[in-house]
This record gives C-alpha cells, sequence and structure tokens, in this order.
C-alpha cells in the first residue's frame, strides 16, 4: 500500500495509534475549547463593559474590603487542575507502556550512522532502510548510533525513541496491519538528516517466514557472533574452564557480577559493550585488567553479534531456550512460563 501524498493524520498501524490520537484528540479540544472561551469572553467583556461617556464612574477594584466570588474562584481553579491531572496521568500511563518492552518481543537491532539505518535479524538477515516484520507481534528494537544522535520515529506506530552513539536504547511496537510505513529519523544529524528514511514493511506471519528463509545463510547474529568470539581470539583468555585467565563467559548474561571493590553490576547487552570497548572500567573480582580495548577493531553490527553470543551460551531467566535457534523464538504462554524455567534448570 503506498502512502498517500497527503493525509492530516498517519495511518494508524500499531496498537499505540489509537490510544496515541485519543490523548492527542483530548490534548486539541480541551485547548481548542479554553481558547475559544476566553476569546469569546474577552470580546463580550470588552463590549458590555465599555465606557460609554466621559462621566462614566470607574467601579471600585476587587481588594481586601470586597469579598469577590469565592465559590466562583474555587471552580475554576478546580476543574482546570482535573483537566490537567487527566492529561498528566493518562500521558504518563502511556509513556510507561511504550517504555517498557514486553517480555515475549522479538528483538530485532538497529544501527543509526549518517544517513541510514542498518538492521540486524536474529536469524542473521540484514538490511538497509528496510524493516521487515511480522504482524501482531510485539517487536523490540535495541537500537545504538555509530555516529550522531539520531531518532527511529514511525509515525504510523506513533512511536519514536532517540538513538545515541555508546549506549543501547530500545523501542516496541505491534503493528496491527500488513502494509508499508515510513521510517523517519527525527533528530536533526547532518546534511541529510532529511534522506535518511526507510520503511517499514509489515507482513503477515507466513510472508515474514518466506522473507527470512530468503536472506539466511550466513548463520544466526549468535553463531556469527561465536566465530568472532574466536576469529578476534577472545576464546584463548574466557575459557569454559575455572582455571582461565579472564571470567568464563558461559551462564553470565543476566546474573550479577561481583567486581573489583564490591561492587556488583548486571551482565546485561550495556555492560557487555562496555566490558568489550573499555576492559578496565569495570574489572570482575578475581581477576587482573589484563584484558585490550576492541575499540576500533569491532564495529557496532559486531558489537551486537558478539551480546548475542553471550545469550546463547547463558539462558536469561524466564527463556525458554539457550541455544541459539533458527526458527524465530515462540514467546511461552503465561501458563507454560514455570514449567520452561524448571526445564530450563534442569538442563545445568
Ligand atoms: Cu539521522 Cu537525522
Amino acid at each position: 500500500m503506498e502512502p498517500k501524498s497527503f493525509q492530516l493524520f498517519p495511518e494508524q498501524a500499531s496498537t499505540f495509534a489509537p490510544t496515541v490520537d485519543a490523548l492527542y484528540a483530548y490534548l486539541v479540544l480541551v485547548s481548542a475549547f479554553f481558547s475559544l472561551l476566553i476569546a469569546v469572553l474577552v470580546v463580550y467583556f470588552a463590549v458590555k463593559y465599555r465606557k460609554r461617556s466621559a462621566d462614566d464612574p470607574i467601579p471600585a477594584p476587587i481588594d481586601e474590603h470586597s469579598t469577590g466570588g469565592m465559590i466562583l474562584e474555587i471552580v475554576w481553579s478546580a476543574i482546570p487542575l482535573g483537566l490537567s491531572m487527566i492529561m498528566f496521568g493518562w500521558g504518563a500511563s502511556l509513556f510507561f507502556t511504550e517504555s517498557r518492552p514486553p517480555a515475549d518481543a522479538m528483538e530485532i537491532y538497529v544501527t543509526g550512522k549518517q544517513w541510514m539505518w542498518k538492521i540486524q535479524h536474529m536469524e542473521g538477515n540484514r538490511e538497509i532502510n528496510e524493516l521487515h516484520i511480522p504482524v501482531n507481534r510485539n517487536i523490540k528494537l535495541t537500537m545504538t548510533s555509530e555516529d550522531v544522535l539520531h531518532d527511529f520515529f514511525v509515525p504510523a506506530f506513533r512511536t519514536k525513541s532517540d538513538v545515541l552513539p555508546g549506549r543501547y536504547t530500545t523501542e516496541w511496537f505491534r503493528a496491527t496491519k500488513p502494509g508499508k510505513y515510513h521510517i523517519f529519523c527525527a533528530e536533526y544529524c547532518g546534511t541529510k538528516h532529511s534522506g535518511m528514511i526507510g520503511y517499514v514493511y509489515v507482513m503477515e506471519q507466513a510472508q515474514y517466514d518466506q522473507w527470512l528463509a530468503g536472506g539466511m545463510g550466513q548463520g544466526t547474529l549468535a553463531e556469527q557472533g561465536a566465530q568472532m568470539f574466536t576469529s578476534l581470539g577472545c576464546v584463548t583468555c574466557h575459557t569454559s574452564d575455572a582455571n582461565g585467565r579472564c571470567p568464563n563467559l558461559k551462564g553470565i548474561y543476566g546474573t550479577m557480577v561481583a567486581l573489583q571493590g564490591g561492587a556488583k553490576v548486571k551482565a546485561d547487552d550495556a555492560y557487555i559493550r562496555e566490558s568489550i570497548l573499555y576492559p578496565e572500567a569495570k574489572v570482575v573480582e578475581g581477576y587482573q585488567p589484563i584484558m585490550p580495548t576492541f575499540k576500533g577493531l569491532v564495529t557496532e553490527d559486531g558489537l551486537v553479534k558478539l551480546i548475542e553470543y553471550v545469550k546463547s551460551i547463558g539462558p536469561k531467566p524466564g527463556s525458554t531456550t539457550a541455544a541459539p535457534s533458527a526458527a524465530p523464538a515462540k514467546a511461552p504462554a503465561a501458563g507454560s512460563m514455570s514449567a520452561a524455567a524448571a526445564a530450563a534448570q534442569s538442563h545445568e
């Protein structure tokens, strides 16, 4: 479906779209109502209380000797307070919903770079300025930038998030209609900022599986990460026995790691990324800071693969599959969570 040339509103193509539009309509209606009310009253009072002749008496101003209208003042304070509190509560709850990706979301990595979007799927598929996703699935984007600030914006989904160099941000959505939707960069990032655009292709699951199968061949991200782990020589120190000179990475993902000096840090994407680029920043308790930096040697795309490799050798709590799998991971139903967790534990 080609986007129309002019529309007042973008299409509603995600679960967020109707709620964001409803909040927007509320803001516009409240603002329009009060703007109109005030404008009409200004004109009405100006006419009604105008000075009619030179000897019209000047009315006494309201001061401590005259009472004014207490009830009127309470009413015109309480009603706007209530209306603005609705804005605050509604907006905050939407913000929290959009900021917290659901646990069952399908993960995709996005790297922004002057001036393009590079996208990597778990299964190993890569694309530029295009994002193919299945309809009616929760999708979580983990995003970073190779240079300056960018912002990944899909108007039809009513969601956007800044993409920052040096850290991971996330954005999630659930597309509700198959189709083709604009991606924009929504943060001025240099000469060709306006050209940093692309399309999301929302497909039926079967169609998506077909598309996915067409781009495989290099192996999943985790498999490519495993190759890098060997080719970069990581494997010589991070051996899987306890006597290695560097910590054994098996099973660390998602756990708390004890650091020198007594602090603890969660082994998440950000920690692994930092440890590859700035190994001396957080040294694990009982180890020497002997690891060289891989800054400049590993690109953002490569970091993502290494992170996926570390994830693949250490199941994060609640996930059903420990090993990398070519098939898209199916989200466990709420009821099967405890059974899956028990099964994962019995493997150890
Ligand atoms: Cu990237 Cu603007």
